[in-house]
């Protein structure tokens, strides 16, 4: 779908520039033209001469360049394209963006573009965290532009946390989203939870499950799809970060609680994780020490985000869809969670061992609602992600006007 499709890509100073080499290469095995502009700093990470070579154009880098200019022009160069990607998009690019600034070839382009703009911010942890580049990506989404990532780990500083410029197999997915622009879902704002909670027993140990975040992920990235705009709050998982999707980390439930509450209005919420139904009551701030008697661990019972979020007041979702996870009379105990919850659709999975579903890669789904039940076949988890996007969409579809 990217075959004879236009991309500017504006190449930021930082260390990921060469990710942004391995992504002309994929965009180009895609089939589409890749047009390059470079600022001062993008050239002290990764040389013009790559960056010419993979795209197979010449890579434009001065505002102030005659030959340009007459060959083609800033205005032009951002006009030809389709879409404008920014990847890394330094904390610098970012804030000289959302403040308008015009002052070399990155930014002159961007400013006369009026084509759309897909950001991959790149940076380090306290940079990214710092309220002046979250008020200019929020000043910046709000003027429509798309954002991919940045994803978490270990930077390369040598800190670690968010920060990591996404990678390039998943801004290819994010460019696809946005030249597709399916819209089914677009201006509504979903929540999706996924993964596993880990309560502490102490500092060093947990209580959790086996939850891999397979599941809610791919409903993140499914709704995303659609046009959604898609908070993903997720204890701890493997997973990437779908492209697209705005991904919240947690790791216990009242953090999952918290950040699911920090992200309403919502109109559709989906809840996928496995939050542990208890904590241990009062885990003390050091370690347990071995010494002869094994010690009592009292629980208390963790908030049940899905009822929370069900009954909630004027601000309910539209749409509140939960999970059960069930080893036996699977539809029966999900039939009951329906109406205990509060919910308006619980999608039941069968979890006992040997099912495969907790961790693997396939999951058969019972949709249970007011009306009955209907049973889905064995399907990958992208599948059954896919499948749920889509009756999503139709059930918050305008329904045609009935005629007396
Ligand atoms: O992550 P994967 O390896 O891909 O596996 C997917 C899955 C098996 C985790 C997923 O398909 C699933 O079933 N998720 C729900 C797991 C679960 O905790 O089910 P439950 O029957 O215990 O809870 C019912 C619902 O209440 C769920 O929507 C759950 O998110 C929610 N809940 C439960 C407890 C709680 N304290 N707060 C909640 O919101």
């Amino acid at each position: 779908m990217l075959q004879n499709r236009r991309i500017l890509l504006i190449i930021s100073g930082g260390i990921a520039g060469y990710k942004s080499l391995e992504l002309i290469r994929r965009l180009r095995e895609r089939g589409a033209a890749v047009r390059c502009i470079m600022t001062a700093a993008a050239k002290q990470f990764i040389t013009p001469l790559s960056v010419a070579s993979l795209s197979e154009d010449k890579v434009y880098d001065d505002l102030w360049s005659l030959t340009d200019e007459s060959e083609m022009g800033h205005i032009r160069l951002s006009r030809e394209a389709d879409l404008v990607v920014v990847a890394p998009a330094s904390a610098d690019l970012i804030a000289r963006m959302s403040a308008g600034l015009a002052d070399d070839l990155a930014t002159t382009a961007l400013l006369a573009s009026d084509k759309p703009v897909l950001v991959a911010p790149a940076m380090n942890v306290v940079m990214w965290a710092h309220p002046a580049t979250q008020a200019n990506l929020a000043l910046l989404e709000k003027r429509g532009v798309r954002r991919i990532g940045p994803g978490c780990g270990e930077l390369a500083c040598g800190e670690t946390g968010s920060g990591r410029m996404a990678e390039p197999l998943e801004i290819v997915a994010a460019i696809e989203r946005v030249l597709s622009g399916d819209p089914r879902l677009s201006g509504r704002r979903a929540l999706v939870t996924s993964g596993p909670t880990r309560e502490p027993i102490d500092p060093v140990r947990y209580i959790s499950n086996h939850s891999s975040g397979k599941q809610g992920h791919a409903i993140a990235a499914a709704l995303a799809a659609l046009g959604a705009d898609t908070v993903l709050v997720s204890g701890p998982t493997q997973e990437l970060a779908p492209a697209g999707v705005q991904l919240v980390p947690v790791e216990t439930a009242a953090q999952m609680l918290a950040a699911c509450e920090a992200a309403f209005p919502v109109d559709i919420a989906v809840m996928a994780a496995a939050v542990a139904d208890w904590r241990v009551e009062s885990a003390p701030g050091h370690k347990l020490k071995k010494n002869g008697t094994p010690p009592v661990l009292r629980l208390a019972e963790n908030p049940d985000i899905l009822s929370r979020i069900a009954q909630r007041g004027n601000d309910r979702p539209s749409l509140v869809v939960g999970f059960a996870a069930e080893t036996e009379d699977v539809v029966g105990n999900a039939r009951r969670k329906l109406r205990r919850k509060h919910c308006d659709w619980i999608l039941a999975n069968d979890v006992s061992p040997g099912s495969g579903t907790f961790g693997g890669d396939c999951n058969t789904i019972h949709l249970v609602d007011a009306k009955g039940v209907e049973d889905w076949p064995l399907m990958t988890k992208e599948a059954v992600a896919a499948r749920l996007a889509e009756r999503i969409a139709a059930s918050l579809a305008p329904q045609p006007a009935r005629h007396p």
